[in-house]
């Protein structure tokens, strides 16, 4: 199975092939046209329920639909989609992806920021941001781990266990004063607990005294944990005195521990990834041009770097099967390549677009590429070349 294939056509023709023959995926990127009104090719063709022509948003949103749903039907059930958005759709993007994915199923908004400067033409603030939506097909089956290849910080967990194992001590309160016993209260209980002995239970007994959640003001809060959690892992809570604003009182935390619960004593827990991705963590705009430069030229204007996709498909199986059904410049191809190579990963990348032929005057056109297929194309060409994997042209 080569790393790479690269389909032709309208992507929403192709995905519909795609659900006939059965093929699904475990992990969608998309980067859509981002309509700024002057270049967008659907302005004219959609119209509205009552006939009349569709306004720019409503075209934009119009033409995303039916392939957000064409791509929902051939994820799997572990999968999620990331979407690069900037700010001219982001909110109407947004309320598609609730539509069509569901609310539940929203995993995060991610501000990108790849041109650190920060775009000095034009009026107003100089936008150095762009966003990442990311949606689960499935939030409860979803195989995403929102966490980077770096670990977290031993300093930050200072406490032993008798078992030796390193942990930090978090309320098991919950500090956030959206949740109250109004808006959780479930989470609202008595806890059982000996400062003495350090144990917690979710019943009474000797020794033990009665703990509800408060806040430092004294005023009700709610507790991280449902009942059914205390009681199955009530190890991982610990009992104690402490002296807060009203003067002695006795609390519950939870130990944090510094390995990975359930994995060997050793394996350290990796850190989660921020929703802030800096152009220092994943490459710029002007580090997208460079690397298409250097291996076809400087034939598309807007390519994303591949530390952008890498990291995205770091969040995913080392096998999983990646789809880009508007690949431009064939950036998730590359990238795809380049993390197999790095990991020794099985990932393989289908990027499909269609023939948008190249403006007559650009570099794309001078060199011969005549639509934006052809320089996937020559891309995913060059990667085979230099990286290795092979390609497969549909
Ligand atoms: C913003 S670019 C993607 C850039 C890409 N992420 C990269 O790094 O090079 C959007 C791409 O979608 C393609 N496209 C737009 N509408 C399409 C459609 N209906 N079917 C297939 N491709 C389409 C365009 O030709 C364009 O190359």
């Amino acid at each position: 199975m080569p790393w790479n294939t690269f389909i032709e056509g309208d992507n929403l023709t192709v995905l519909h092939a795609l659900a006939a023959a059965g093929e699904t995926f475990d992990l969608v990127y998309i980067d859509p046209p981002y309509n700024t009104g002057s270049a967008f090719a659907y302005h004219d063709d959609v119209r509205g329920p009552d006939g009349r022509r569709a306004g720019r948003h409503e075209a934009w949103v119009a033409m995303m639909r039916p392939r957000l749903e064409a791509a929902r039907a051939v994820m799997s059930r572990g999968a999620a989609i990331y979407v690069s958005i900037d700010d001219n759709e982001a909110a109407h993007l947004r309320l598609l992806m609730d539509e069509v994915y569901g609310e539940a199923n929203f995993l995060a908004q991610v501000v990108v920021s790849l041109n650190a400067k920060g775009r000095q033409l034009g009026r107003g603030f100089a936008t150095s941001h762009e966003y990442l939506l990311v949606y689960a097909r499935d939030a409860r089956a979803c195989v995403l781990d929102a966490s980077s290849p770096e670990l977290v910080d031993e300093r930050d967990f200072p406490l032993v266990a008798d078992d030796g194992r390193r942990y930090r001590r978090l309320p098991l309160r919950n500090t956030n004063k959206k949740f109250n016993p109004i808006t959780a209260p479930t989470l609202h209980y008595p806890l059982w607990g000996s400062p003495e002995s350090g144990e917690v239970r979710v019943e009474p007994f000797p020794g033990a005294v009665e703990i509800k959640p408060v806040f430092g003001d004294g005023s009700p809060a709610v507790w991280r944990w449902s009942a059914p959690l205390v009681a199955e892992r009530s190890d991982d809570l610990v009992c104690r005195r402490l002296t807060g604003r009203l003067g002695e009182r006795v609390d519950v935390f939870q130990r944090d521990w510094l390995d990975v619960v359930g994995g060997a004593t050793g394996t350290v827990r990796r850190k989660k990834l921020r929703t802030v991705w800096t152009a220092a963590e994943v490459g710029s705009t002007d580090v997208a041009v460079a690397e298409l430069k250097a291996l076809v030229g400087h034939v598309f204007e807007s390519p994303k770097p591949t530390g952008l996709l890498r990291r995205i498909l770091q969040t995913m199986p080392t096998d999983a099967r990646v789809l880009d059904f508007f690949a431009g410049s064939g950036t998730t191809g590359h990238a795809v390549a380049l993390q197999n190579a790095a990991d020794g990963g099985r990932r393989t990348c289908v990027s499909v677009n269609h023939a948008e032929p190249t403006r007559p005057g650009s570099n794309a056109h001078r060199v011969g590429l005549a639509t934006v297929a052809d320089i996937t194309r020559a891309r995913l060409r060059a990667v085979a070349e230099a990286v290795g994997g092979g390609l497969e042209e549909r």
